[in-house]
């Protein structure tokens, strides 16, 4: 059975990302209405940043875990499972500060993780998670899809480089963008951001 995971992120209560990426999973589900969809709220239930426990409990087995670190190994564990069982990722984030929420960083840092995730080959690094597809819904004040600012998007490329790391190639970016430029901007913003969702739907 499909599976869809919605990672929304943005500590805004009425974010533009989390009310697109919501639309395009519920678009996705009512082409595919068997799918089941799997939501985390990285901004109402943040993760912890991993800590000590999680950085010495990845190189151990898990019977010689501490109760530390065997806590946030279930943890891993558990986001690890929820990646692994989705065919489709569908991300939901405000741009801060040029980049990703700080809660969506924590995510990647527990769902990184070697022999799981990724492996180490002796021709390089290979992702494991393999045959999905992702689709990136990233609010922002100003506009980085084109002109002086393109530069400063370091949320896009980031979150690329991190799911090809993982094996994810197959990526689309849904912009929601130019929400604070001028009375009109975030309903442009959102009108676009909704006929490209139409789009990839369709
Ligand atoms: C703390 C903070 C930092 C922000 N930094 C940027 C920024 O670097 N560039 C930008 O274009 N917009 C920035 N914004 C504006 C947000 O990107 C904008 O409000 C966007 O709609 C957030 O996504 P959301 O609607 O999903 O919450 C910032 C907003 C906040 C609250």
């Amino acid at each position: 059975m499909s599976s869809i995971l919605l990672l929304t992120a943005s500590p805004r209560p009425s974010s533009f990302s989390t009310q697109i990426a919501f639309e395009l999973a519920d678009r996705l589900r009512a082409a595919n209405p068997t799918s089941l969809l799997v939501h985390r709220d990285l901004a109402t239930n943040p993760l912890p940043h991993i800590d000590g426990g999680f950085t010495a409990g990845i190189h151990k087995p898990n019977e010689a875990l501490n109760a530390a670190e065997a806590a946030a190994i279930r943890l891993s564990d558990e986001l690890v499972a929820e990646i692994l069982g989705a065919d489709t990722l569908v991300i939901g984030t405000a741009f801060i500060n040029f980049n990703i929420t700080s809660n969506l960083k924590s995510w990647i840092d527990y769902i990184g993780r070697a022999g799981k995730t990724f492996q180490y080959t002796a021709s390089g690094p290979e992702g494991l998670v393999k045959d999905r597809k992702a689709y990136i819904v990233l609010a922002s004040g100003g506009i980085y899809s084109e002109g002086p600012a393109a530069a400063l998007d370091h949320a896009t490329p980031y979150l690329k480089s991190v799911l090809a790391f993982i094996g994810i190639t197959d990526v689309e970016v849904i912009r929601v963008e130019g929400v604070n430029r001028g009375p009109d901007g975030a309903a442009n913003a959102v009108t676009a951001a909704r006929a490209q969702i139409a789009r990839i739907a369709a």
